[in-house]
């Protein structure tokens, strides 16, 4: 029998590419999002050509109870997850007292506290399994404040430090998390955050090259990735300078 992967946010950019990428590996897949159509689609697209299982499950995750719809979908047809990739994600670029509150606080939801309880139930499931595979995405913006786009950066912070935390309680677990960070990738991200035209997305890595690096990562079993070209840099920068300033840079990047 196949291992099974399961992916939120497949319904477009990195979350459809790590599909097809675990599909190519052999994996059968549990995707979700909200975007039923699309899901489908892909299930078509790759059965077709893997010959893979695709279960889909279509959910809002900033809804607190589709977390545990989402386990129960899992349950009911009896798989097991051999690798977890929380993906689903989004950002909004505004002023924070000018901006929607509920999208905020839904943006916390989606980026945080989905993937905690996600993570929490199958780390346990793989706990008694043996082992297995947690690939959070977090972001570049884990290194910095960032201004106009706070409650993101702030997010991706905490998924990258959560990770790194639990790579560190599971590692004689047999189960390996990677915190993966990209720099700014080639997806719906930027319109949907109405940062497309920002100096910080002038050039963006193409979305199906960064999910195979993040899933070779995983495969690795490394536990932070920073990905892109000045990445390194950005790292470096931002550790040698005060985090105020760094702050500062990153809201005039922001635009
Ligand atoms: N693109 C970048 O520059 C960049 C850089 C660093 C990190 N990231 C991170 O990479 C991850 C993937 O984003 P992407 O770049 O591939 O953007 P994307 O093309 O907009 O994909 C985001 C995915 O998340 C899903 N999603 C968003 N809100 C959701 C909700 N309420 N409930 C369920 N699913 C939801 C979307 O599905 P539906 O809309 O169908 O629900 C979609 O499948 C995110 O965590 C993002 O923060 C992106």
């Amino acid at each position: 029998m196949n291992k099974t992967a399961l992916i939120t946010g497949a319904s477009s950019g990195l979350g459809r590419e790590f599909a097809w990428i675990c599909a190519e590996n052999g994996y059968d897949l549990v995707i979700t999002a909200r975007n039923l159509a699309n899901l489908n689609a892909l299930k078509s697209e790759i059965e077709a050509k893997f010959g893979v299982r695709v279960f889909v499950f279509d959910c809002d995750l900033s809804q607190n109870t589709s977390v545990d719809k989402i386990c129960e979908f899992v349950r009911e047809n009896s798989l097991k997850i051999d690798i977890l990739i929380n993906n689903a994600g989004f950002g909004d670029h505004d002023e924070f007292t000018k901006s929607d509150l509920k999208k905020q606080l839904e943006m916390v939801q989606v980026n945080i506290s989905s993937l905690l309880n996600l993570t929490h139930y199958f780390a346990n499931l793989m706990i008694i399994q043996g082992g297995g595979k947690i690939l959070n995405i977090a972001s570049a913006a884990s290194l910095t404040a960032g201004p106009k786009m706070s409650v993101y950066y702030a997010s991706k912070a905490f998924v990258r430090n959560f990770s790194l935390a639990l790579a560190e309680e599971l590692k004689d677990k047999n189960i390996s998390v990677t915190a993966f960070c990209p720099g700014p990738v080639a997806t719906n991200f930027g319109e949907r955050a109405n940062v497309k035209n920002a100096k910080i997305f002038a050039r963006s890595d193409d979305a199906s090259a960064v999910a195979k690096r993040a899933f070779e990562a995983m495969q690795k079993g490394k536990t932070l990735v920073y990905d892109g070209k000045f990445m390194w840099l950005a790292n470096l920068l931002t550790r040698l300078v005060p985090s105020t300033f760094s702050a500062k840079v990153t809201g005039y990047l922001n635009g």
